[in-house]
């Protein structure tokens, strides 16, 4: 007999429920997202990214004190210390974001000086830290890769408006601050994802919060998963974006290319879910922020592109876009490289991850399944 005689072995662990968590619930039958109890197109609407951070991480909105104590710190947190740029500055420009992104928080972690401090006020001051810390470096690898000096941070933004501002040089208009920080709401939790659930491994070890973040980061760039939002992009690209053409050319275009590509069997990144099976919460808010941005900046072709791809894979296997189908577009037209897209997902996923380190911790079991063995019998030298 193995380590187990139970024979329905869940590959990927599909279906699988692993433990309670109070952060989030997805609910694929009401196809809902609540964070902490409030839907997460409420959150989106009405809320600042830096009040739905506090709200997972304590479990309640804050109060105008705890909103106005957290600003100060972010704001006040916000410079790249000087050896997250000079660790950055030894990475080559060929390797992928995902990695500087990984290297920039094992930095961070290195620095801090409650690295090894596991109390809840100490992970919680870190993931406070990150949160502020993270952008500058994101904005900071961004521009080097287009031969830019790097631009200090400004206490006188929000997060979005800076996050935007170092990244670009220039204060962006409101109607893309909204729609990144719609985007920053709705990538920040979604339960026991690959990534988190990673995290909540790392951490159930009794490893620190650095660590299990830096595992998530290595996580979150599979194109199965947080990777998915850049591959949406290649998608586009590879049909090719036009920006004179018609909504209505760019629409059959874009369904020829999914009817080739599904011909083909290839897996077409932007699609698709675990838990989610009859659409993803979250697609529609963020639809809109796309929406938003077409318009701003006048992109018809992009809708076209986006609703002949959407309509192929419907028709073919009534398969749904996911978060990261309207959110890899999004990010594209305000100018981000499209390598740059999973790194954004990552800035706002720090607070999800880090709510589930704390929870974690708080009530930890190591987290080691068993596996049912399948290799040669016993046999001797
Ligand atoms: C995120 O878990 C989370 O919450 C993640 C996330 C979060 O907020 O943290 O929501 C963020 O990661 C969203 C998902 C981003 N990933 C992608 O867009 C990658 C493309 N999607 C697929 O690889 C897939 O849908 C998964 C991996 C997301 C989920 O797949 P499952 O549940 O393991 O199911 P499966 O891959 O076995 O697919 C079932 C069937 C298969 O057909 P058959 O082989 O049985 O004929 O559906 C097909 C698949 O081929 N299918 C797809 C498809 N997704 C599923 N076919 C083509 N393109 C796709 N995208």
């Amino acid at each position: 007999m193995g380590e187990t005689d139970i024979k329905d072995i869940k590959k990927g662990l599909d279906g699988v429920v692993a433990d309670y968590t109070a952060v989030s619930k997805v609910n694929p039958d009401t196809n809902s997202l609540l964070y902490r109890g409030y839907p997460v197109q409420e959150l989106a609407a009405r809320k600042s990214f830096e009040e739905v951070a506090l709200l997972l991480w304590t479990g309640e909105l804050p109060s105008a004190d705890e909103l106005a104590e957290f600003t100060a710190f972010e704001r006040s947190h916000r410079a790249m210390e000087a050896n997250v740029k000079a660790a950055i500055d030894l990475l080559p420009l060929t390797c992928h974001p995902m990695d500087v992104a990984r290297t920039a928080v094992s930095v961070l972690g290195a620095n801090h000086p409650l690295a090894e401090d596991s109390s809840r006020e100490a992970e919680l001051s870190k993931a406070k830290s990150l949160l502020a810390q993270f952008p500058a470096a994101v904005a900071y690898d961004q521009r080097r890769r287009r031969g830019q000096e790097p631009v200090e941070p400004r206490e006188d933004l929000d997060y979005s408006q800076n996050f935007l501002w170092m990244t670009f040089g220039e204060e962006a208009a409101p109607a893309v601050v909204d729609a990144f920080r719609v985007s920053m709401v709705l990538y920040a939790e979604h339960s026991f994802n690959a990534s988190t659930f990673t995290a909540r491994v790392i951490t159930s070890t009794l490893s620190d919060l650095h660590s299990a973040v830096v595992g998530a980061i290595g996580a979150l760039k599979g194109p199965l998963h947080g990777g998915a939002n850049e591959a949406v992009m290649h998608t586009f690209e590879e049909i090719g974006i036009r920006k004179d053409e018609s909504r209505a050319e760019a629409a059959t275009r874009a369904k020829a290319w999914m009817e080739d590509a599904l011909a083909q069997k290839k897996k077409v990144m932007g699609f698709g879910h675990r838990v989610y099976k009859k659409g993803d919460s979250r697609v529609p808010t963020m639809k809109s922020a796309l929406d938003a941005m077409i318009e701003h900046f006048g992109r018809d072709e992009m809708l076209g592109l986006y609703d002949g791809l959407e309509q192929a894979m419907g028709e073919a296997k009534n398969i749904k876009p996911n978060l990261d189908y309207p959110a890899g577009p999004t990010y594209h037209l305000m100018g981000f490289d499209t390598q740059m897209f999973t790194p954004l997902f990552i800035a706002s996923r720090i607070t999800g991850w880090t709510s589930h380190i704390m929870e974690q911790r708080a009530a930890n079991s190591l987290i080691r399944p068993l596996s049912e063995y399948n290799g040669p019998d016993e046999r001797h030298l």
